[in-house]
């Protein structure tokens, strides 16, 4: 009877609003996944209201460590992106264990990054960009979103393969970032497409390569040349988000939330507004819970040698 209480109590949920954590500031890249996400994640759970919490700062590892400290009733989830996977390198005290402390809701999408700059550059080109940036050495503001940030691992890497140390100003989230990136006060950063494509269309920042293998499409960002076309050869960042939930979450309710993960990565207007921010929607097997999580390890695997023979180079 026990059981069928307890199947029956979450054959109920959810019964009142979810919060999605998001460990970024409002307004930045991850904040308009998320928006974007819970818009379409509402439908197949009843239409159940669903809250977005920004708990900004230490490059995403303040709000992931909330979420893994909330009760595993489902009613508070995280979504996160490659930062769950380069943070375990960079912090030698994080307060959670991210293949322990978390179910595995599904892997939700893949999106770009750019290489963007202040609009008053003297460059208008990658190449010119370089010049510039050697001519410039130690007096150069990379800015980022904190330690474990996806523009922190960007920006890590550009500095890496340029051989050059910038002084990166950490923010809360690229969203406040970005103003001052507008504002002149830091000269470029590495951010998502979510989050740039708009400033480079209005001509308000300067875009100078995009961080994928492939060119992007579209006739603004397809102009734009690959890091590794222009020079940096290998240079591949993708940001990927996900969903989880505390560990120790029903498996009812876990299940339920990961069928409602894949219907909602279906909803055609998920789609359109992904597309419209150079965002790919996941389509394979990292949408089920236990892919999501093997593609997880592999990535701190694969990261983190990358940002430890990094490290010299890390804010
Ligand atoms: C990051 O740089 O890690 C995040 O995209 C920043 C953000 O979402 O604000």
């Amino acid at each position: 009877l026990a059981a069928l209480g307890a199947q029956s109590a979450h054959a109920e949920y959810p019964d009142h609003a979810i919060t999605i954590v998001v460990p970024f500031a409002a307004g930045g890249p991850t904040d308009k996944v998320a928006r974007d996400f819970a818009e379409a994640l509402r439908k197949p759970l009843g239409n159940q209201a669903i809250v977005i919490e920004n708990v900004g700062g230490a490059g995403g590892t303040l709000g992931a460590t909330k979420v893994s400290k909330a009760a595993p009733d489902g009613y508070t989830l995280l979504l996160h992106h490659i930062g769950m996977a380069t943070s375990p390198a960079l912090y030698r005290n994080l307060a959670y264990k991210t293949l322990d402390d978390f179910e595995y809701l599904g892997l939700i999408n893949e999106v770009p990054m750019t290489l963007i700059g202040r609009s008053t550059l003297p460059a208008t080109n990658y190449a010119e960009l370089a010049k510039w940036l050697s001519a410039n050495k130690g007096k150069i503001n990379l800015a980022n979103a904190g330690l474990g940030s996806a523009s922190h691992l960007c920006g890590l890497l550009f500095q890496q393969s340029l051989k050059e140390d910038m002084t990166t100003v950490p923010y809360k989230g690229t969203a406040p970032a970005m103003t001052d990136l507008l504002g002149g006060q830091v000269d470029i950063m590495c951010d998502q497409t979510t989050n740039t494509t708009s400033q480079i269309e209005s001509g308000k920042v300067k875009a100078f390569a995009v961080t994928t293998p492939a060119r992007l499409p579209g006739a603004l960002l397809s102009k734009l040349p690959t890091l590794d076309e222009a020079g940096l050869k290998g240079f591949n960042v993708t940001i990927w988000h996900g969903l989880y939930a505390p560990k120790g979450t029903p498996k009812a309710v876990v299940d339920k939330l990961n069928a409602a993960l894949k219907t909602a990565l279906k909803d055609p207007e998920f789609h359109k507004r992904e597309e419209a921010l150079g965002a790919v929607v996941v389509t394979d097997n990292r949408t089920n819970a236990a892919d999501h999580k093997k593609w997880v390890e592999a990535e701190i695997n694969k990261w983190g040698p990358a940002i430890k023979a990094a490290g010299q180079y890390a804010d």
